[in-house]
């Protein structure tokens, strides 16, 4: 079903509640990923040349106590949203009160607020978390309509995005929420096929969801990362000291008998000694490993096997590094993998957030992919099947 886009809605002096997910990594108080703010640059132009008074929002982090809150406040997402903007933010430190409610009368068409991190509601009671229906109720007074952009968020259920569109009129989403239900949701309910799924991680036990409902739509999932070897363990074969999940065994083994054929696991691994980038690094079959080694990547063979199947796919999807990227001698499969999707050409490619996500962007990819996602855990439940409630919200066309 098509969902009402901001674009449908008549924003014209209007003052518009826009949800962002600005959950973005700091360092001592600074950015070192603005990619999510970045992506949520389409819908604040958008909003603010049509004439609308702008009330932006999001959480930062988990908040639990008072002591929580250093740190996570937003004004620094506030300064960097200015610098790409270039337009002066109306940054209120408060999340409720009379302070932001004048402010936000205050406001001319064109300009935009922005006010604290969401999640200090958290502290009295788990009011944002726990979607208290009071604060939803609250927060949608202080606007007319509702944009919900925050894909990154959609897999909560919390006040400052279902609490909000359960009391107020109009509920849109906003051009990256849109985005992101077009390419994920594209790819898991209606994929051009071949359709091969790329999955690594170090467990399992985390994307067995994914695993699954794949198994139900995709025609080939090429494993990589530190769950293959709960994959190789299964079948019989030494896996060293390889991190591997032994209550998962069986699970990995019904999994495979499950996929008849459509599980493709690695033909070589890089080994060494120990969990580290200055240990000796040698390659052998999937079958050789030694007891005393681990294996921290795909090897060359396997790569070049993986990269034949998706040089076949019509869409690809890929959640997860196949081998510890951070480490440079172990980062040759990742970035093989990003070399492949980014050599093909009549394929939609589509990257979950996280660690593929960082890898994508951190190699200077991205702009060779169709989509990197913006959901960490949003991307994986939508990978999974499941109903996200932060896109269940917004209103049908
Ligand atoms: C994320 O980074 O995955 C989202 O912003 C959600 O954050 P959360 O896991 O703290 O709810």
């Amino acid at each position: 079903m098509a969902k009402k886009i901001v674009s449908d809605l008549n924003v014209n002096g209007k003052v518009v509640l826009i949800r962002v997910d600005f959950n973005v990594p700091m360092k001592d108080s600074v950015i070192t990923d603005d990619n999510r703010i970045v992506q949520a640059l389409p819908t604040i132009k958008y909003v603010v040349e049509n004439n609308a008074k702008v009330v932006l929002f999001s959480h930062l982090g988990r908040v639990k106590v008072e002591e929580d809150k250093a740190g996570k406040s937003l004004a620094p997402v506030a300064k960097r949203l200015e610098e790409l903007l270039g337009q002066t933010i109306k940054f209120v430190p408060h999340t409720r009160g009379p302070v932001l409610e004048e402010a936000i009368k205050a406001l001319n068409p064109g300009e935009i607020l922005m006010f604290e991190n969401t999640r200090f509601e958290d502290i009295d009671g788990k009011k944002e978390s726990k979607n208290d229906p009071e604060l939803g109720k609250y927060w949608a007074s202080l606007g007319d309509v509702f944009v919900n952009d925050a894909f990154g968020t959609a897999h909560r259920s919390h006040a400052s995005n279902v609490g909000i569109a359960a009391n107020i009129d109009e509920v849109a989403a906003g051009f990256l929420l849109e985005k992101e239900i077009k390419f994920i949701g594209g790819a898991v309910d209606e994929p051009a096929r071949p359709f091969v799924a790329i999955l690594g991680g170090a467990k399992v036990g985390d994307k067995i969801g994914v695993i699954k409902n794949l198994l139900k739509k995709a025609d080939k999932i090429l494993i990589g990362g530190g769950m293959s070897y709960t994959f190789f363990k299964t079948l019989g074969y030494e896996i060293g000291t390889s991190i591997c999940e032994d209550d998962k065994l069986q699970l990995a083994q019904e999994l495979l008998d499950e996929a008849k054929g459509k599980i493709v696991l690695a033909d070589d691994i890089l080994i060494t000694t120990e969990f580290s980038n200055d240990t000796p690094v040698a390659v052998v079959d999937f079958d050789k490993i030694p007891a005393d080694q681990m294996g921290l990547d795909i090897g060359p063979k396997t790569l070049a096997k993986y990269t034949k199947i998706l040089k076949t796919a019509q869409t690809v999807v890929w959640n997860g590094p196949v081998g510890v990227f951070e480490f440079s001698n172990f980062a040759g499969g990742t970035i093989g993998v990003c070399e492949a999707l980014a050599s093909l050409e009549n394929a939609t490619t589509i990257i979950g957030g996280g660690d593929s996500a960082a890898a994508v962007i951190q190699n200077g990819y991205a702009d060779k992919v169709t989509h990197i996602s913006t959901g960490g855990g949003a991307s994986l439940e939508y990978l999974e099947g499941k109903i996200l409630p932060g896109v269940a919200c917004v209103d049908e066309l």
